[in-house]
């Protein structure tokens, strides 16, 4: 392996300089401006796969974005891992809380990251974490490393559910054929706290719609008279949840698993230091569902959270107005067994059962996913725990995610093939939010790591 060693750090900066290229690209999947982005995004990794050696790769247009698909193929006797990645990423907004654009990316020093981190959109979700893989294919490439077959599935819709690529896979079922699925998409707990995801949430997503007079009205002349809308929205929303934090939805917990006692242990003995955790976000308490520590809460209990909430006068100033409408978006994330299908109809009869006289509701699903879990006593996952071991010096800790990422369990429905998630962000990298970022270690820590990934795995299942 020391020559793998040797390719990457020769060519060290380049690497960073093409990743710099393809964070340069505004491909931004929920914004229809953005729509020519997400071609250019898809054409250059097209193209950065080609340099990098793959026997073929091609674009292929979806009814939304296009996916980028690649192979290089070694022998028929050799195992293939399949990698998942996305090249899209979420809305930059609100631009004016970066310290520098989000499409011009810049290395800084950060109390985290002392020896530098790329700060842009997608530096870590996902495009860094995607292109440690291609930088690493080339690297075991070129260095003859390469133990087995590999194909690449890089998608440009993860950010708005993957609408479109359950059709996408059962049309290309044998293209896709593989041993193992390796995404890197998640975190580990620390740079010295290795740590392998073996579990994501699911996820449903509404957008709701309170309905009360035809049309906006002075706020002192009808005041007092009518179901305002918004009043009416946030007295609906504060009763999704209970005194103990408990989501109030006829149904909900239904098929929720509780945690064994062991797995909770397992769960709670995970490093986590709550001072530092409130420290890190400037608040004076946690806060969640009763009975249940802030790591449950945030990977294996389900939640509701409204994420947006709009209505009325919000410009400048006072006006006086009583608004016909209010809106909001609110997901739930899901744990086994809970079905996204389910949960957005349970809501939705609990929705419209609460709305009070006087307005009416719709309620609009978006996208969903559902839950997943990896097992960890398998050959997959035993290579990532053997490869991360080998990288950062330390055994790697399962954990299970809070995250969601839909294709997952789509994969296992239709392709029939376990995935490994072997991330290397960090959460405190403010993925989504503004001033995302991606460690340089984590950067590179990620191309090391994969050859072990591929090597053990295919020595493991000879
Ligand atoms: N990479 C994230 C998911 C993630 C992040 C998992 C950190 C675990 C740890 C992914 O890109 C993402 O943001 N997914 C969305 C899914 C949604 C848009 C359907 C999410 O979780 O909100
Ligand atoms: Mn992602
Ligand atoms: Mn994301």
């Amino acid at each position: 392996m020391d020559a793998v060693q040797n390719y990457i750090k020769t060519n060290k900066d380049r690497f960073l300089n093409e990743l710099f290229e393809l964070l340069r690209i505004p491909s931004v999947s929920a914004d229809p401006r953005h729509k020519k982005d997400m071609l250019t995004a898809a054409e250059w990794i097209k193209q950065n796969l080609s340099i990098s050696g793959v026997d073929t790769v091609r674009v292929y247009e979806t009814a939304g974005h296009p996916v980028v698909y690649a192979e290089k193929f070694v022998a028929s006797n050799l195992p293939t891992i399949l990698v998942y990645g996305h090249y899209d990423v979420q809305p930059a907004d609100p631009l004016e809380l970066w310290d520098s654009p989000p499409f011009e990316p810049i290395i800084k020093k950060t109390e985290i990251h002392p020896d530098g981190a790329i700060f842009a959109r997608g530096s870590c979700d996902d495009k860094g974490q995607v292109f440690m893989h291609i930088k690493a294919f080339e690297t075991m490439n070129i260095t003859g490393h390469l133990p087995c077959n590999v194909k690449f599935m890089i998608e440009g819709e993860e950010e708005v559910g993957s609408v479109n690529l359950e059709k996408f896979c059962l049309e290309h079922k044998e293209m896709l054929a593989c041993d193992v699925i390796l995404i890197s998409d998640t975190s580990i707990i620390a740079n010295n706290i290795p740590s392998i995801t073996t579990g994501l949430r699911g996820l449903s997503y509404v957008e709701v719609e309170v309905i009360g007079p035809n049309k906006d009205l002075h706020s002192g002349v009808y005041g007092g008279g009518v179901a305002n809308p918004i009043n009416v929205l946030c007295a609906m929303i504060a009763s999704l949840q209970d005194e103990d934090k408990r989501i109030t939805v006829d149904g909900f917990y239904d098929k929720v698993i509780e945690l064994e006692e062991k797995e909770k242990k397992a769960v709670n003995s995970a490093p986590f230091d709550i001072e530092e955790y409130k420290k890190s976000l400037k608040i004076n308490a946690e806060s969640g569902e009763k009975g249940y520590s802030t790591i449950e809460r945030t990977s294996t209990r389900p939640t509701l959270d409204v994420n947006g909430i709009w209505g009325g006068y919000i410009g400048e100033g006072a006006k006086t107005v009583l608004p016909s409408k209010a809106f909001a978006k609110i997901s739930m994330r899901l744990v086994p067994d809970q079905d996204p299908e389910e949960i957005t109809d349970l809501f939705k009869k609990h929705f419209m059962k609460i709305a009070p006289p006087g307005v009416s509701v719709q309620v609009r699903p978006h996208h969903g996913g559902h839950p997943v879990v990896t097992p960890i006593d398998t050959p997959e996952y035993m290579a990532a725990h053997l490869a991360m071991k080998d990288a950062f010096g330390k055994d790697p800790i399962p954990v299970r995610g809070g995250g969601s990422i839909p294709i997952v369990a789509l994969f296992e429905k239709v392709l029939k093939v376990k995935t490994v998630l072997m991330g290397f962000g960090l959460n405190s990298d403010d993925i989504h939010s503004p001033n995302e970022n991606y460690g340089l270690f984590n950067f590179y820590k990620g191309i090391e790591t994969i050859p072990k990934y591929f090597a053990n795995y295919t020595s493991l299942k000879k």
